[in-house]
């Protein structure tokens, strides 16, 4: 089974996301490595990639399988071979599923559309990133509870974010409200629906909310200079220590990381205690097992 966005889950689809995550979370680790033994998962990232691809390999080691990891910097792509070619490769040598992060929108479904295995988005430019959204509701609903009536402010560069997408399809139809901000270039008002606001100042933003999701400037997927300085963007934009002084005694912030620590976010605010970064960076991993054990298991 394809796990290519979360946009048109329902709210029961994306319960069973959550409630596969936890089984693995609880689940006999000593067993759960003898589940997919013998298989292989080929992680094709065009992009660079951090803590989604060390996700994916620990939740492929989790369940016994094998990893057939490339990266686009020393493989063929740089003699030109396509995507699609270096795909075929991979299911040739036996990899049944395929975990797939390029720069284009729509790459994954590419690949899904025109092999016979399973395809898992790990994130399409700015499209979605499906298993980053499913680890954020976990977090959530992990830190807050179920999530009908609760606000999370998403702040920073909105634009670029697949990471804004995927939690904005999640959150929403669980039943939260989300209020969108950043600077006025980087946030577009098409993501306005029911459920989903924008705010003009993060100050706006994080009033009252239950939790703040802070973004990444993403530089490479800009075309040309959004704001004036770092130092304007820190001071219009960060969650700073004084900022996170004015949050709610429960609300939890989060971060998919990288982070750019100084700029959208303080040290004391990513390393204190309302902050669930690295939550979410164990959650990855269940979300991943149940990801591809679903995959597996369909094939
Ligand atoms: C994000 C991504 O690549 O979309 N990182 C991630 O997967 N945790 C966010 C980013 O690049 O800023």
């Amino acid at each position: 089974m394809n796990l290519l966005q979360l946009r048109g889950l329902s709210r029961a689809g994306l319960e069973d996301w959550l409630e596969a995550a936890r089984a693995m979370r609880g689940g006999d680790p000593v067993a759960l490595r003898q589940k997919h033994v013998g298989r292989k998962v080929a992680l094709l990232f065009f992009e660079p990639s951090t803590r989604t691809r060390f996700s994916f390999e620990a939740a492929a080691q989790g369940l016994g399988a094998d990893v057939l990891a490339f990266s686009a910097a020393t493989s063929s792509t740089t003699k030109g071979e396509s995507m699609l070619d270096t795909a075929r490769l991979l299911v040739a040598v036996g990899a049944g599923v395929l975990v797939v992060r390029d720069t284009a929108v729509g790459a994954p479904q590419h690949l899904a559309d025109r092999l016979g295995v399973a395809v898992i988005n790990a994130g399409d430019g700015t499209h979605e990133h499906p298993t980053q959204g499913l680890l954020d509701a976990l977090t959530l609903v992990d830190a807050l509870g179920p999530l009908d009536g609760k606000v999370v402010a998403i702040v920073g560069d909105i634009r670029h974010s697949r990471v804004a997408r995927s939690a904005l399809a999640a959150l929403t139809v669980l039943g939260a409200t989300v209020r969108l901000s950043g600077p006025p270039p980087l946030l577009p008002s098409g993501l306005v629906r029911p459920g989903v606001a924008l705010s003009a100042t993060i100050d706006e933003a994080i009033e009252g909310v239950d939790a703040v999701m802070m973004l990444r400037v993403q530089r490479e997927r800009a075309s040309g200079p959004s704001f004036a300085s770092v130092e304007a963007y820190r001071r219009g934009w960060a969650l700073t220590e004084a900022r996170a002084a004015t949050l709610l005694p429960h609300c939890v912030v989060l971060h998919p990381a990288p982070m750019n620590r100084g700029v959208e976010i303080d040290d004391v605010v990513a390393d204190g205690p309302r902050s669930r970064i690295l939550d979410q960076q164990r959650n990855g991993v269940w979300v991943r097992m149940a990801a591809l054990d679903r995959a597996w298991r369909a094939t």
